[in-house]
């Protein structure tokens, strides 16, 4: 018997862009994910995947530097050795069923997939996932914050997870039983590698310089940043912030049509603010809003491309390319193993 490890990818109900900025965030993790199965032992990682081209072939000494590795997929493999620091190698096949760039953080459960693997301390999600954060900016070079590697380890089926991205804070809200999440895709494939994510970052930062943590900023301090586009980069971080313990409250009370608001209020600022939505995404969201049953919808990650994320009624029928429904899925899982 070999072992099978298990790591969801996730939507994000509302607070993009914000976890960076050690702000709030409201992820879920979806049915969609990454399986890995084989045995330990040996020296090495060797990973084929049904997916993407190629080996992934890692020494447990690790990469030189993950970023230079072949393919390219297997950086993230390298970088997640390196963290790890497995004592047994692992020869294995990857399968997934999220779409790659579609912002459903299928590196992070990529990622997520192989720590547990290769035998993780899956106790310490805060831990391991900054570990994880670390790997993903070694592999591609983003800046990115830590939401994805901390849902797609700490998520627990039945509800979203308000993660305070400073404090480091995993609150778990449960969703209502009455309401139902679809996920759309675009169709426009986006990598945050040559992405203007790492730009949004910078502005956010320079933003701070001015006015202080934008997590503790007043509206008032925010509007008097002099540079438009710092200043509309900060209103969404702010605002967002307090979207994100709206929603938590909107969710926990069953107030499920104002819940669509501060969905369809999160997309407005994303588009207009922090610049991040596309023509097609606004035109998704605008189209799914119009459907009976449907409470609101967003962009849901990084944006630039990629998915839109809509809290509907149970059974709402959407036309266009659903991806995914459901309710909150549970978090990663190590099922099986010989050396366990
Ligand atoms: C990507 C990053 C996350 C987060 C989102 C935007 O998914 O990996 O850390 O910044 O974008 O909210």
């Amino acid at each position: 018997m070999g072992l099978r490890a298990w790591a969801p990818g996730r939507v994000n109900l509302v607070g993009d862009h914000t976890d960076y900025m050690g702000g709030l965030v409201l992820p879920m993790a979806i049915g969609l994910g990454t399986e890995i199965t084989g045995d330990r032992g040996g020296n090495w990682v060797m990973l084929g995947s049904d997916r993407f081209e190629g080996v992934a072939e890692i020494p447990l000494a690790g990469a030189a530097d993950p970023a230079d590795v072949e393919p390219p997929w297997a950086r993230y493999v390298a970088a997640v050795v390196d963290e790890v620091r497995p004592a047994d190698g692992l020869v294995g096949m990857v399968h997934s069923t999220l779409p790659a760039g579609s912002g459903l953080a299928s590196s992070a459960a990529l990622e997520v997939a192989v720590a547990c693997a290769l035998g993780a301390d899956l106790s310490d999600p805060v831990g391991l996932a900054k570990g994880l954060q670390r790997a993903e900016q070694r592999a591609v070079g983003v800046p990115v914050g830590i939401m994805d590697q901390l849902v797609s380890l700490a998520a627990t089926e039945g509800s979203v997870l308000r993660i305070d991205c400073d404090r480091l804070t995993v609150e778990q809200v449960p969703f209502p039983e009455d309401a139902e999440i679809v996920v759309i895709h675009s169709g426009q494939h986006r990598e945050l590698e040559g992405s203007a994510y790492a730009e949004r970052r910078a502005q956010c930062e320079e933003a701070e310089k001015l006015v202080g943590r934008l997590r503790d900023a007043s509206p008032v301090d925010v509007e008097g940043i002099e540079d438009p586009v710092l200043r509309r980069r900060a209103r969404h971080v702010t605002t967002e912030n307090h979207r994100v313990d709206a929603l938590a409250a909107a969710l926990a009370a069953d107030q499920l049509a104002y819940a669509g608001e501060l969905l369809v209020a999160s997309h407005a600022s994303l588009r207009d603010d922090f610049e991040v939505s596309t023509p097609v995404l606004d035109q998704i969201v605008a189209a799914v809003r119009g459907v009976p049953g449907v409470y609101g919808a967003r962009v849901t990650g990084a944006g630039f491309g990629g998915c839109v994320v809509a809290l509907c009624r149970p059974k709402t029928r959407i036309g266009g390319p659903v991806v995914w429904r459901g309710r909150p899925a549970p978090g990663a899982a190590l099922t099986s193993s010989t050396t366990a």
